[in-house]
């Protein structure tokens, strides 16, 4: 559509345009009014940056994560939603093979780079990564770059960065869905969703497939469970009796910095457990598979023996790498280079303390049991749902805070001051080290939780100078074309 069209038709609130920004938003008729007028600054930033031309509009969420942390790389399942903040992005073709892009806010630097087989990544922490990342996968998805047509952008996004709610993941969807919209290109959504979930990889980061799966494949009105190798999804209803509160720890979790390697190196600790639960049950020291879900399906019974297992075959100190070689039969240099390995090929040096490798393991099988108890509750036609929910998400933060040890003390403290106000459960979401925590509230009392947990935590923090801290969320549509 002509970008002065569009605009003028946004301007007019026309039901046309309104329908369609409301039906990706679970009717939220708020969040359709605040997506309209980031739309109409997105396409003033366009036809000054560019030009006043046909343009696509695309939109990836970001998402929460209700149960299920940590669990994807490990091959188990994850029951998050997609929701109402996302990336919004006003796309035009250009007539070579150059993708150029700009932000609405200046500070965001734009830039631009060539469509090529092997594209190179700019510098660590640059946002522009994010935009590479969606081309290099859909290149590697195709095996070609050729006619590949670049592409001018603007990008518009209100998922609150470095907080546990994907806006990289919801950055990396929308760039390839304009990728895909400017090439007359469609991939089927799961496909789609297997293609982004490696694309962390080009960011250095061995993360699993969630974040990019939901914002690909959101429900609006639902929330998903996910499986992994390959990406399955089962619709999950929430109880009707509660609402979702995100709070905002304003600890910074950001992917290209200090949440990176921690979240590499609980990576390596579930590889290395994988690897001795495998050899301890009398299997060959094997390289690949190598996710603790390949030794749960194929060697034990389920998750009690599996539970039962890690704790005794498993000691509690942590591994030094001379431990893991003995267990593991292999020498020492194996054990460091080849054991203590990401996926992505970074290799991880022994933590002071050792590889906490039972307590991780411990963590991924119990939350993993959660994730299926939580589905078989919200889609059966059990009373109380929210409370046996609540209670859930509550053993969930305690191992993730306890055995996995991605909490922190600020974390801890907003799910204390959700709990304190009556929440049925409260957790953190994401891969942690700051970032958001989930409350499943009762519903119609999120004022009241928000001032509650604003006195509790916000103002003893110093924090009340931030006017966006705490978010409803109803789950959202996942990622698509709005306007064409
Ligand atoms: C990050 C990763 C996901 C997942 C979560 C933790 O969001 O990108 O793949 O591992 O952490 O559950």
């Amino acid at each position: 559509m002509n970008s002065a069209a569009l605009k003028a038709k946004l301007e007019a609130k026309d039901p046309s345009v309104m329908e369609v920004l409301l039906s990706v938003n679970a009717q939220a008729a708020d969040v359709a009014e605040e997506a309209r007028q980031r739309l109409i600054n997105a396409i003033t930033v366009y036809e000054k940056t560019f030009a006043s031309e046909e343009v696509v509009v695309v939109r990836a969420p970001g998402r929460v994560n209700l149960i299920g942390e940590h669990t994807d790389y490990n091959g188990f399942p994850v029951m998050p939603m997609a929701i109402s903040r996302d990336m919004l992005i006003v796309a035009g073709a250009s007539k070579d093979n150059v993708i150029s892009f700009a932000n609405v806010i200046p500070s965001f630097q734009g830039g631009s780079f060539t469509i090529e087989r092997n594209i190179p990544p700019y510098q660590g922490g640059d946002w522009g990564n994010y935009i590479k990342s969606a081309t290099q996968g859909l290149i590697d998805f195709w095996g070609t770059e050729e006619g590949l047509q670049g592409l001018k952008m603007v990008i518009d996004g209100n998922v609150p960065l470095a907080s546990g709610l994907s806006s990289s993941a919801a950055f990396t969807v929308a760039a390839a869905e304009a990728i895909l919209a400017i090439n007359g290109r469609t991939i089927d959504p799961v496909v789609l969703a297997e293609v982004m979930a490696k694309s962390d990889h080009y960011v250095g980061m061995a993360s699993g497939g969630m974040d990019q799966s939901i914002s690909i494949l959101g429900q609006a009105g639902k929330c998903l469970k996910i499986d992994f190798y390959p990406i399955r999804t089962k619709l999950v209803t929430l109880p009707k009796e509660a609402d979702i509160l995100v709070c905002h720890s304003r600890v910074k979790a950001a992917k290209a910095g200090n949440a990176r390697v921690a979240y590499n190196m609980r990576t390596v600790e579930c590889r290395i457990a994988y690897m001795l639960l495998h050899k301890l049950a009398g299997k060959a020291g094997a390289k690949e598979p190598t996710m603790l879900y390949d030794w749960f399906a194929n060697e034990t019974e389920g998750f009690d023996d599996a539970l039962n297992k890690i704790e005794t075959a498993l000691v509690d100190e942590g591994y030094t790498v001379k431990m893991i070689a003995e267990a593991l039969g292999v020498s020492e240099e194996y054990a460091a280079k080849e054991v203590c390995l990401t996926k992505t090929g970074e290799v991880m040096p022994e933590p002071q303390g050792g590889f906490q490798v039972k307590k991780r393991a411990r963590h991924v099988i119990s939350e993993a049991r959660r994730v299926e108890d939580s589905m078989a509750l919200l889609n059966g036609d059990s009373e109380n749902k929210a409370e046996a929910f609540g209670l859930l998400m509550d053993q969930s933060h305690a191992s993730c805070r306890d055995d996995y040890e991605i909490s922190c003390e600020e974390l801890n403290a907003l799910v204390e001051a959700g709990k304190a106000a009556g929440s049925y459960g409260s957790r953190l979401t994401g891969a942690g080290f700051g970032g958001c925590t989930v409350h499943l509230i009762p519903k119609g009392k999120g004022p009241e939780f928000i001032k509650k947990i604003h006195e509790a935590y916000y103002l003893p923090h110093d924090l009340d100078g931030y006017a966006d801290n705490q978010y409803l969320f109803a789950p959202a549509q996942g990622a698509g074309v709005l306007f064409k």
